[in-house]
């Protein structure tokens, strides 16, 4: 038998948007995203306009979406709680990154799977405005990587 529910949040993938803006690094916890398009690759991700990663995305039009794996709760959870504006996650994390090669923005090379991305769309129907971003490059670490260059997802133990 079927009963009325509260309208609540569903379980989602555990994402970190990474942003550079002025020479800033900063990265947000994201649940709130997903691959949206094949042709071309499309991924969305959805942020809230008083997260200090907002205007640096929406300024410069870039962003990096990086897959963590288990072994990344600590610092999934600051990234997810504590703001740029107050604190330099990359400095007290001691994240590991690197320049995207397409975009200006940093590569969490901690996290298995990077997605580069463009933004060419967004809208905003409530809460969180959906960037919508063309995947111009994805990175994966060789051990998750088959011999077509295809990422094998189920051997990544994902956060
Ligand atoms: C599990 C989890 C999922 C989150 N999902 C989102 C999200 O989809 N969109 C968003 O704007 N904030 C989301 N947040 C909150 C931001 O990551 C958080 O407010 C962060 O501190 C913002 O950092 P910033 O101010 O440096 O941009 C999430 C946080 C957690 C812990």
């Amino acid at each position: 038998m079927k009963k009325e529910a509260n309208i609540q949040r569903m379980p989602f993938i555990n994402t970190i948007v990474s942003c550079r803006k002025d020479g800033k690094d900063n990265a947000l916890a994201v649940g709130f995203a997903a691959n949206i398009s094949f042709e071309p690759w499309m991924f969305m991700v959805g942020i809230v306009p008083e997260r200090f990663s907002y205007d640096m995305i929406k300024d410069t039009g870039v962003f990096v979406v990086n897959i963590p794996a288990k072994g990344f709760e600590k610092e999934y959870g600051f990234i997810g709680t504590k703001s740029g504006r107050d604190v330099d996650k990359f400095k007290e994390l001691n994240l590991n990154s690197e320049d995207g090669d397409v975009v200006d923005a940093p590569i969490l090379t901690d996290c298995p799977v990077n997605f580069e991305c463009t933004v060419v769309d967004s809208i905003k129907p409530g809460s969180h405005e959906l960037f919508i971003g063309r995947v111009d490059k994805v990175h994966c670490d060789e051990e998750y990587l088959d011999d077509e260059g295809n990422v094998i997802w189920n051997k990544i133990e994902l956060l």
